[in-house]
């Protein structure tokens, strides 16, 4: 049984505050390394980085951790599964083999072309040289450059025409904080739709699809501005139907688990994939071998099952023993309160007000993305720095709910998006505006 499991989660962020917090419900003790301010205040943080693998894995050994969850990419990337699973350790997330579906794009592409899955065309790079050669022989038009390897978030350029692309590779070839991650380069076909999220928890051979979310990836309002890692997030978003979660799950999720599980990389943990939703149906932009932030959050307050027995279940490769997770009716809404200056360097250090005001309102709970607990005030210490999340029983609701929270909450140069699910309501009513139209 669940009860007093002890459980490691690995990362700092809304998404790891989150994991600790639903799998307090579901029973277990949990510490979080190194966690911030809010799973301070329900779990026991330990002071070792998420990338730390040695001393990650002295902590579980030390303290009889039956369970690690792992938050972050870079740590699975790294090859924290394969330490601690030949140390005999149980832990939820893929090895650094298969967490190559998202630390490298080129991988990634190759085992959609083997699973026969729909995605971008792309010409990959092996120096900026080519790839520069490549785009001045070709017609202008809009293409997406994209380094190969991890860099946080930063390595995608969406552009407009080739003197923009051709600007990009640039940037790519020179600038140091692109240096290990475009030893590869990809130039893809600019695909146009809708962005979806849709994730699975999968041991390598069973698929749990979860609800579909959407993220709001642009920093400001009407999706203007720079690319953020994600300014808030609903769930579950009606441009996913159920029918169309099935044809994802049967077109896109399954032949990615099973080409995974025949290139003898079989994933296990949480396959993400980031869709665009194209006039020929979705197509992968990207996977994640993790939950992504903040759709973790605006998920797991809609989850009443256990996530406990989900993540043992994959560990131990047993995940069709489980029965089918149960969802809250209604919607969840996120809302990603951020510093100054995000996604840009940020003034860390400033307290945070309104928080016990924002977690009483019905509905809500206030996980922490970036801070820090010093004598006991609560200061922001990152770009994204809260996760505002609520639930209600329908998404205007749920919307009403999360930004009543935000409301209450206040530090200097504190600032959110203040549309994060409107594409949804908007999509809702020119629905019911089109039945009504084709009723008469
Ligand atoms: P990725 O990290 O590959 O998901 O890319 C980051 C963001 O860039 C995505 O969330 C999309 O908004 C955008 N993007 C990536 N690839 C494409 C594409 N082929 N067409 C249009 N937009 C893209
Ligand atoms: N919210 C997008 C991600 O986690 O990658």
């Amino acid at each position: 049984m669940s009860a007093s499991r002890r459980v490691l989660v690995v990362g700092s962020g809304g998404r790891e505050h989150a994991l600790a917090w639903k799998l307090i419900r579901d029973g277990a003790e949990v510490l979080v390394a190194p966690g911030n301010a809010g799973t301070a205040a329900i779990a026991e943080n330990v002071p070792v980085s998420a990338t730390d693998i040695p001393g990650l894995l002295k902590l579980a050994q030390d303290r009889g951790v039956d369970l690690t969850v792992v938050g972050p990419e870079a740590p699975l990337v790294a090859g924290i599964v394969d330490a601690f699973t030949a140390a005999g350790l149980r832990i939820f997330g893929p090895t650094a083999r298969a967490a190559q579906l998202e630390g490298s794009k080129i991988f990634c592409k190759q085992i959609l072309h083997r699973g026969d899955v729909p995605t971008a065309m792309f010409q990959e790079f092996r120096s900026v040289a080519a790839a520069r050669e490549f785009l001045e022989a070709r017609e202008d038009m809009p293409v997406v450059v994209k380094a190969d390897g991890l860099a946080a978030g930063k390595g995608v350029f969406v552009c407009g025409d080739r003197a923009v692309a051709l600007e990009a590779i640039a940037s790519l070839g020179s600038d140091p904080q692109f240096a290990a991650a475009a030893k590869g380069i990809l130039i893809e076909e600019k695909l146009d739709g809708v962005e979806v999220s849709v994730m699975a928890i999968t041991d390598g051979r069973t698929i749990v699809t979860l609800p579909p979310l959407q993220d709001h990836k642009a920093a400001y309002d009407g999706d203007q501005g720079p690319n953020t890692g994600g300014m808030g997030a609903y769930c579950p978003t009606p441009f996913v139907d159920p029918e169309l979660l099935a044809d994802i799950e049967a077109r896109i999720l399954v032949p990615t688990v099973h080409a995974m599980r025949r290139a003898k990389v079989p994933f296990q943990g949480v396959l993400y994939a980031g869709l665009m939703l194209t006039a020929q149906g979705p197509k992968v932009l990207e996977f994640n071998a993790r939950f992504g932030d903040p759709e973790c959050e605006a998920l797991l307050v809609r989850l009443e099952s256990s996530l406990l027995d989900l993540l043992d279940a994959t560990a131990d490769r047993r995940l069709e023993t489980v029965e089918p997770p149960i969802w809250r009716d209604g919607a969840s809404v996120t809302v990603v309160m951020a510093a100054e200056g995000y996604p840009g360097p940020v003034e860390k250090g400033r307290p945070i007000r309104g928080l016990e005001a924002a977690a009483a309102i019905e509905g809500v709970q206030v996980f922490h993305a970036a801070t820090k607990l010093v004598d006991g005030a609560v200061l922001c210490d990152g770009g994204r720095t809260l996760a505002v999340t609520a639930v209600g029983d329908s998404l205007p609701r749920a919307k009403l709910l999360a930004y009543t929270a935000v409301k209450e909450i206040r530090w200097p140069g504190a600032w959110c998006r203040k549309d994060i699910s409107d594409k949804a309501l908007a999509f809702e009513l020119s629905a019911a505006s089109m039945d009504s139209g084709t009723a008469e």
